[in-house]
C-alpha cells in the first residue's frame, strides 16, 4: 500500500458497513485521516483503521437533515483539519414494483441517495475550493444502465447522482477539485443480505470477470481517484463491475 493520502483528510459515508467500510479503510491504509460518518456508529471501521495504525473517528449523522450536515463539517473541520476527498458512498437500495411505488417510497430514496450528496457538496466544497485542492467520488450503481425491476426510484435517484457528479466537476474543475461517480455492481454486504445467491451468480456469469464482487473491489478504484494521479480525471462515471457494463 502506498502512502499517496498522507496528510489528506478524507469523509466517507455509509462508513459503519458495506462499501462505505472498506473505502473507509482503504483511505485510511493510503494514510488519510478518516471521518466514518453513518447513521450508526462506525466503531467496528474506526477500531479496523486504528489497528493497524491509522486515523480514524465516528461521526453519528443523518445525513439527509441539511442542518446535521452543516453542523457535521464545523465538528470534523476542528477536530479532523478540513476535508479534502468527499465519498458520498451511503445510500438505499430498496426494491418495489413501479406499480407499487408510493410518494414517500420515492422520496425517501431520493432524500438519501441525492439530496444528502448535495448537502454534503455544499458543505465541504467551499473550503476545497479555498485549498485549491479536492476530491469528490459518489457511489452511483451499474443498474443505471441495466434492466432491473423494481428499481425506478433507485435507479433515477443514481442517475441524478451521475448528473450531479458531473455538474460539480464543472464548476469546481478550475479550482483543482475533481467529482467522478463509481458505479458498483451487486456486492456482497450487509444491505444485499437478502438477495439470493443465484442472483449474484447469474450476474458473476454475465461478467467478463467471474466473480462476484466483495467491497474490496471498490476500494482500489476509490483510492487512485482520490490521488494526485487521477489529478486530470472528472466528471466521470467508472464502472468497477467485472465488465459487465461497456460505457463508451
Ligand atoms: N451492495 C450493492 O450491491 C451495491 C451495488 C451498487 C451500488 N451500491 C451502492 O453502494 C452504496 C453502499 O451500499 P452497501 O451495499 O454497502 O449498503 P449497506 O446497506 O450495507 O450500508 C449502507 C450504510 O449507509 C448508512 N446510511 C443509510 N442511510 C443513511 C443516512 N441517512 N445517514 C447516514 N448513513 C446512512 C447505513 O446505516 C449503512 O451503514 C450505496 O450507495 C448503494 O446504492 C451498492
Amino acid at each position: 500500500m502506498s502512502n499517496r493520502l498522507t496528510g489528506r483528510v478524507a469523509l466517507v459515508t455509509g462508513a459503519a458497513r458495506g462499501i462505505g467500510a472498506a473505502l473507509a479503510q482503504r483511505l485510511a491504509q493510503e494514510g488519510a485521516a478518516v471521518a466514518a460518518v453513518d447513521l450508526s456508529a462506525a466503531d467496528e471501521t474506526v477500531e479496523a483503521i486504528e489497528a493497524s495504525g491509522g486515523k480514524a473517528a465516528s461521526y453519528l449523522t443523518d445525513i439527509t437533515e441539511k442542518a446535521s450536515v452543516d453542523a457535521l463539517a464545523e465538528t470534523i473541520t476542528s477536530e479532523l483539519g478540513s476535508v479534502d476527498i468527499l465519498v458520498n458512498n451511503a445510500g438505499i437500495y430498496p426494491v418495489v414494483s413501479f406499480e407499487d411505488l408510493t410518494a414517500a417510497d420515492w422520496r425517501k430514496v431520493f432524500a438519501v441517495n441525492v439530496d444528502a450528496m448535495f448537502y454534503t457538496a455544499h458543505a465541504f466544497l467551499p473550503a476545497m475550493k479555498t485549498n485549491g485542492w479536492g476530491r469528490v467520488v459518489n457511489v452511483a450503481s451499474n443498474s443505471v444502465a441495466l434492466q432491473v425491476p423494481g428499481q425506478t426510484h433507485y435507479i433515477a435517484s443514481k442517475l441524478a447522482v451521475v448528473g450531479l457528479t458531473r455538474g460539480i466537476a464543472t464548476e469546481y474543475g478550475q479550482f483543482g477539485i475533481t467529482a467522478n461517480a463509481i458505479a458498483p455492481s451487486a456486492v456482497h454486504t450487509p444491505g444485499t443480505s437478502d438477495m439470493p445467491e443465484e442472483g449474484f451468480q447469474a450476474l458473476a456469469q454475465a461478467q467478463s470477470i467471474k466473480r462476484s464482487s466483495v467491497p474490496q473491489d471498490l476500494a482500489g478504484t476509490l483510492a487512485f481517484l482520490a490521488s494526485e494521479d487521477a489529478s486530470f480525471i472528472t466528471g466521470q462515471t467508472l464502472y468497477v463491475d467485472g465488465g459487465l457494463v461497456r460505457a463508451l
